[in-house]
């Protein structure tokens, strides 16, 4: 955990990160708690999120786990349910949670699977976004951070659905800016760039040419910036750490 996220900025928040089982998402809860938030750890492995929540609180901060599978809308609003019955509220809702999909070229593409990618990467953010809504609402304010991906603009060959569902997220966190604004509800995008995770398999893989590639605690300095923005603070912003454009 990241000593300077203990300056306590986010103390008396309560914070809901989807995929924060490993990776980036369980970089970003152990953050927001070591910021003294109440973060609800959601992914549908419920032995990850338990050691995500054991990590926490071992590091003397407050989590709950609850598992949860994008895919089922249901099951999302039990989540947002269980994190505001359990901590008093919700302010900050990390979607978060992804699937890599095939590296192959649309010809060559497993239908199910291309449309499995779209189901939760694009469709699960909406779950998210559509369960935590009521609940920021109640609160007056909040934030809303999708976990993008620069692979969204360009255009590389073999990454449809990937690159689909991350374009589809965009333009979601754009128009629920603009839905959310008259709420105090910041929408944003944070895109990680190359991030060594089970996802990526790194090493395996190819590196991206012209990016540095990092760990999931790389990404904890912008992760706790845009948490800590104010109320009125940016939205319908995109805030990377690519070096490329596109
Ligand atoms: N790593 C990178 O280089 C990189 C770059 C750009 C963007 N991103 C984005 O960053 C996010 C996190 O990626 P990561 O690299 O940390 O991947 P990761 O290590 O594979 O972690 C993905 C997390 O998402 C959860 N998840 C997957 N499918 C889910 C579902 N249907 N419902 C709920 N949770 C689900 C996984 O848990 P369960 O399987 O237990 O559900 C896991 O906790 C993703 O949105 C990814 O697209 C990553």
């Amino acid at each position: 955990m990241p000593a300077d996220a203990g300056t306590r900025a986010l103390h008396g928040k309560v914070a809901v990160v989807t995929g924060a089982g490993r990776g980036i998402g369980r970089a970003i809860a152990q953050t927001y708690a070591a910021a003294g938030a109440a973060v609800v750890c959601s992914a549908r492995n419920a032995d990850d999120i338990a050691h995500t929540v054991a990590l926490i609180a071992a590091a003397g901060g407050t989590a709950t786990a609850c598992a949860a599978d994008v895919v089922d809308l249901a099951a999302m609003q039990a989540l947002l349910a269980h994190a505001a019955e359990t901590h008093g509220g919700v302010d900050i809702v990390v979607a978060n949670a992804g699937v890599n999909g095939q590296h192959c070229t649309v010809q060559e593409a497993d239908p199910a699977d291309w449309a499995r990618t779209i189901q939760v990467n694009l469709i699960g953010a909406f779950h998210t976004a559509q369960a935590a809504i009521p609940h920021l609402r109640a609160r007056g304010s909040g934030k809303i951070i999708l976990v993008g991906s620069g692979m969204r603009k360009g255009a590389q060959a073999g990454r449809s659905s990937y690159a689909v569902s991350k374009a589809g997220l965009w333009k979601l966190t754009e128009i629920l800016a603009v839905e959310l604004q008259p709420y105090n509800i910041s929408v944003n995008e944070l895109i990680p760039g190359p991030v060594k995770t089970a996802m990526t398999a790194f090493g395996a893989r190819p590196v991206p040419a012209g990016e540095w590639v990092k760990e999931p605690d790389d990404l904890v300095p912008l992760a706790l910036f845009m948490a800590t923005q104010p109320d009125i603070g940016p939205t319908a912003q995109s805030f990377s750490l690519m070096r490329r454009a596109g």
